[in-house]
């Protein structure tokens, strides 16, 4: 079928929530996308930060051929091949891979997205703290927050633009702003008692990879605790090695309570996680929680094999490499004003809003790029991207820019 003959069904029979790029990938390979009429992409986005290991990484797809052959899915119901050695595996990175015995374990609820990664941890967070708390039931985040687009995630996504047309939301949200301990002081201080958890992105990634600060973040959690509520995490972007560490949280020297996995946990696979420390995950109870498709033969397949990739190929010390040579070349080119970001989740900031125009002749050149904001570039590339890479962006960027 044709470009033009996808489009237009697409078009007819697509709900339009999307304003898509006039392109149709077909195939992927490492750091590279092919359209149907074969021309060839450089990607810095990965699906927007999913395909960790590159497209149709071969122990990934080996993985998934191998397990839909012998069984896809049979449900929670039962124990299935790879779901505890994959949470267990998630606890250890979440303990920096430093081992078990570095702070306890942690326990792990499959999903199938980020937003319902975020909605079991703010369940979970109510459930703890109507057991083993206050029974406060308030959750705090922060303004230019993304946590997906479910009525829950959307209540705590504080962006008026997001929720206006949903209204009526779901109660139970307070939003401050990104990094104002006063702020944050004074919520709890109004609401004594009633705040049972402060969620937020350690980067915030879809307002434009906007940074907490250390000493705020460092607050959040002293907050919380002293306060009886928990600190989550939203790693849905910022985790599985992307900011150049397991977790984002990890480069903040702070504890949180629950974390909320998805994007790249799977290699590409859908997949959502929830993990809490253990005392924390005790909260819940048969029957509280659940999923039919979470934790599938296939995605724990996916994931088991994404995450030994993610190891054996040393993927963090390249991330930390690679990082820091896109970040330095970036903030050499026309127009760009501020580098902000960990790893490779980089935004640069541009003196003027041509972002969008500046994805569309991407496009043009062969790069596949991406614009949060008018005035920002985000780049999201695999973790496997390579010097070369950057420098081929950096060179085709240079040419756009000028
Ligand atoms: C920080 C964060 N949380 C949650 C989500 C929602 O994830 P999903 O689209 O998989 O539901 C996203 C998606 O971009 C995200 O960046």
């Amino acid at each position: 079928m044709s470009f033009e003959e996808q489009k237009q069904l697409d078009e007819a029979y697509v709900m339009p929530t999307f304003a898509r790029k006039q392109v149709c990938f077909v195939e992927g390979e490492g750091m590279r996308l092919r359209d149907d009429a074969g021309k060839e992409y450089l990607d810095f986005l990965s699906g927007i930060g999913v395909c960790c290991l590159g497209h149709c990484h071969p122990k990934v797809v080996g993985a998934i051929e191998a397990q839909a052959k012998r069984l896809i899915h049979v449900s929670n119901y039962y124990y299935i091949e790879h779901r505890g050695e994959v949470a267990a595996m998630l606890s250890n990175m979440l303990n920096g891979w430093r081992g078990e015995d570095a702070s306890g374990a942690w326990q792990t609820f499959f999903a199938n997205s980020g937003a319902e990664a975020n909605e079991c941890a703010m369940k979970l967070a109510r459930v703890w703290s109507k057991r083993f708390s206050h029974g406060g039931n308030i959750i705090i985040t922060l303004e230019g927050s993304f946590h997906g687009r479910t009525m829950e995630t959307i209540a705590a996504t504080a962006q008026s633009v997001k929720q206006e047309l949903f209204t009526p939301l779901p109660e139970g949200f307070i939003h401050v702003p990104l990094n104002d301990i006063d702020a944050l002081q004074a919520a709890f201080e109004k609401h004594p008692q009633q705040v049972c958890a402060i969620m937020l992105e350690p980067i915030q990634g879809e307002s434009g990879v906007h940074p907490c600060t250390q000493e705020f973040i460092r607050v959040c959690e002293q907050l919380a605790h002293s306060n009886g509520a928990l600190l989550i995490a939203d790693e849905v972007q910022t985790g599985i090695c992307r900011t150049g560490r397991p977790f984002a949280f990890q480069h903040f020297g702070v504890q949180p309570d629950i974390v909320a996995i998805a994007k790249g946990v799977a290699g590409g696979f859908p997949m959502g996680a929830c993990a809490a420390r253990e005392e924390v995950a005790a909260a819940f109870q048969p029957g509280d929680h659940g999923s039919t498709f979470g934790g599938s033969n296939l995605a724990m397949a996916a994931a088991h094999a994404t995450l030994h990739a993610l190891q054996d190929e040393h993927i963090v010390q390249n991330v930390v490499e690679v990082g820091a040579y896109l970040e330095e070349h970036l903030a050499q080119l026309p127009h760009v004003t501020e580098v902000r970001g960990l790893g490779l989740m980089l935004g640069a900031e541009l003196d003027e809003a041509i972002a969008p125009d500046v994805v569309a002749a991407g496009l043009e050149a062969g790069l596949v790029l991406n614009a949060p904001k008018p005035t920002t570039l985000r780049f999201l590339p695999p973790l496997i991207c390579t010097k070369e890479d950057v420098d081929e962006l950096i060179e085709k960027l240079t040419g756009i820019l000028s």
